[in-house]
């Protein structure tokens, strides 16, 4: 699976994906991860070159019937997806999905990143920031807008990396085999480590006995259970 994101801030991705299952996937080829930015498709007099060889490039504008905030661009972001569009291109076989952020698109689920994970051979995302991206770039790209929860983010940057996160886990090989079959079987919300006595100011605090007891159907009913509760 191949992962394009589309974003005016691709530092902001550096350290979760240099980490842990993640980080791994990428090492051993199973995910990629591109970034594209907008600001680099920035062209007329949107860019400008100072003398001191300076360039600066403006990706936003003022919003068509006011309000507060700006805008980002249709051309740039465009651009961006078409350079990386033209590189897909060059594989046979490419299934492409575009997938733009939005608190009020379809709600993102486990479901949805299984299915996205055996249909899609590469995912652009495009991350909005200020008020959002011209609403033409949606529609002329079909891109389907989607929403990670029911709260407004300041830009498409961690809905990006919680997709990247929860479709990579659906791709074979990128969780360890204990873990992919402990989540396929049962996985509780509570687990416990050592010591098996926790003593926290003065109290104790004991794993639940039915874990110790060596008995997989009654540590698989009470998993069942924490996971219910
Ligand atoms: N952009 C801002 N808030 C968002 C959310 N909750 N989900 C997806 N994209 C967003």
């Amino acid at each position: 699976m191949k992962f394009h994101i589309i974003t005016l801030f691709p530092e902001a991705f550096d350290s979760y994906l240099t980490e842990s299952i993640i980080g791994r996937a990428i090492k051993e080829k199973r995910i990629q991860v591109t970034f594209t930015n907008p600001r680099m498709f920035v062209s007329g007099k949107y860019k400008k070159v100072w003398p001191d060889g300076n360039v600066s490039r403006v990706v936003d504008d003022k919003p068509y019937g006011g309000g507060p905030g700006m805008i980002i661009r249709a051309e740039p972001v465009l651009k961006a997806v078409e350079s990386v569009t033209k590189k897909i291109a060059k594989r046979k076989n490419a299934k492409i999905k575009i997938v733009n952020f939005s608190p009020s698109g379809e709600k993102f689920t486990t479901a949805y990143a299984k299915t996205s994970a055996k249909k899609y051979t590469d995912i652009i995302m495009l991350c909005g920031r200020y008020e959002g991206i011209d609403a033409r770039v949606a529609k002329i790209l079909k891109a389907q807008d989607v929403s990670i929860g029911d709260y407004v983010l300041t830009g498409g940057e961690l809905p990006a990396m919680v997709l990247i996160d929860s479709i990579s886990r659906q791709i074979p090989g990128v969780l360890g085999k204990f873990e992919s079959l402990e989540e396929e079987r049962i996985s509780s919300s509570e687990f416990y480590t050592r010591p098996e006595v926790l003593e926290y100011k003065n109290k104790k605090h004991r794993v639940p006995k039915v874990l110790l007891s060596g008995d997989p159907k009654k540590i698989d009913e009470w998993k069942n259970r924490a996971k219910k509760e």
